[in-house]
């Protein structure tokens, strides 16, 4: 009796999962909107350090936010509102994090699933170069993305983050058509395991054996990698919205 109580709440539990992201999630997609481009209380808005769309800034060092999943999104906010995550780059996400309600969070994690953006953008190159940032070669990510380096114990990064990296959720983000300079700081942070919010270990075991050009390498890569197939126009499946 006792099993087939918690398989059927573990059922239930992935039902309620599973349909609130269909009908659309949690949050109010209005009210992240106002939050995002307006700040709210002491909460500054969003856009003067991730875009006006979302779409991150490679000269500051933040991240793309635009298309990312609801929950991945809730919960990195969550994360740095209880210090599990900290900002190493310009120290302001926590305090920010902390200001908000968990039902500040959602509204914005909801409204930056929901918000239309240009599939095929990706770091400058040229600018990261510019930047005095080290960059690698694509084709050499391209392999790590798909295959990892499995003589090094660096496992594919599609296994787990699916194709080109475009997101498995609720479990792991989209990685591909992110920031460039943002990608090589989170994957150096995981590897000296001074972000260590990953659920078991996960990104840690990854990064810890990979090499500066390794991560310069996959980074490239993923910072241009499409969300969709080759030859196939059309969203897959899991795309968020
Ligand atoms: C002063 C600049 C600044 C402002 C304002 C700011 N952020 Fe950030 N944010 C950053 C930086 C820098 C990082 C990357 C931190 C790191 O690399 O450790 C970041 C990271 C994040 C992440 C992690 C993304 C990921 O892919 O894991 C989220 C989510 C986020 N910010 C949301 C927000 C929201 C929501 C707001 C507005 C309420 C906001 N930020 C306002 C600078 C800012
Ligand atoms: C075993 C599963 C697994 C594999 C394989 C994996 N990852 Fe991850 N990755 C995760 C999880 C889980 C998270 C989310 C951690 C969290 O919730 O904070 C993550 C997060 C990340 C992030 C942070 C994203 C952000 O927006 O801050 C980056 C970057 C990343 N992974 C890159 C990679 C790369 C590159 C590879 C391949 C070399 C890879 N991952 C392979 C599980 C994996």
């Amino acid at each position: 009796m006792q099993g087939l109580f918690s398989k059927v709440s573990v059922l239930a539990a992935v039902f309620v999962m599973s349909s609130a992201h269909a009908a659309g999630n949690a949050g109010d997609v209005a009210s992240g909107k106002s939050i995002y481009l307006n700040g709210k209380g002491d909460v500054p808005a969003c856009n003067s350090c991730h875009g006006q769309d979302a779409m991150g800034d490679d000269a500051m060092g933040t991240p793309r936010l635009a298309g990312q999943g609801f929950a991945y999104t809730a919960k990195q906010l969550k994360d740095f509102a209880d210090d599990k995550r900290m900002d190493t780059v310009m120290y302001v996400m926590n305090t920010n994090a902390k200001g908000m309600s968990d039902q500040d969070m959602m509204d914005v994690a909801a409204y930056l699933e929901n918000l239309e953006y240009d599939a095929l953008a990706s770091s400058d190159m040229n600018q990261v170069k510019e930047l005095g940032n080290p960059v690698g070669v694509r084709y050499l990510g391209k392999g790590i993305a798909q295959h990892g380096a499995p003589e090094r114990g660096v496992s594919a990064c599609h296994s787990c983050h699916s194709y080109n990296g475009r997101g498995m959720y609720p479990i792991y983000p989209m990685i591909g058509g992110q920031k460039y300079v943002y990608l090589v700081n989170q994957l150096k942070q995981f590897r000296d395991g001074s972000r260590a919010n990953d659920q078991m270990g996960q990104m840690r075991t990854v990064a810890k054996n990979m090499s500066d050009e390794d991560i310069y390498n996959v980074a490239t890569f993923l910072t241009s990698a499409p969300r969709t197939t080759m030859g196939n126009s059309r969203w897959p499946e899991n795309k968020p919205h």
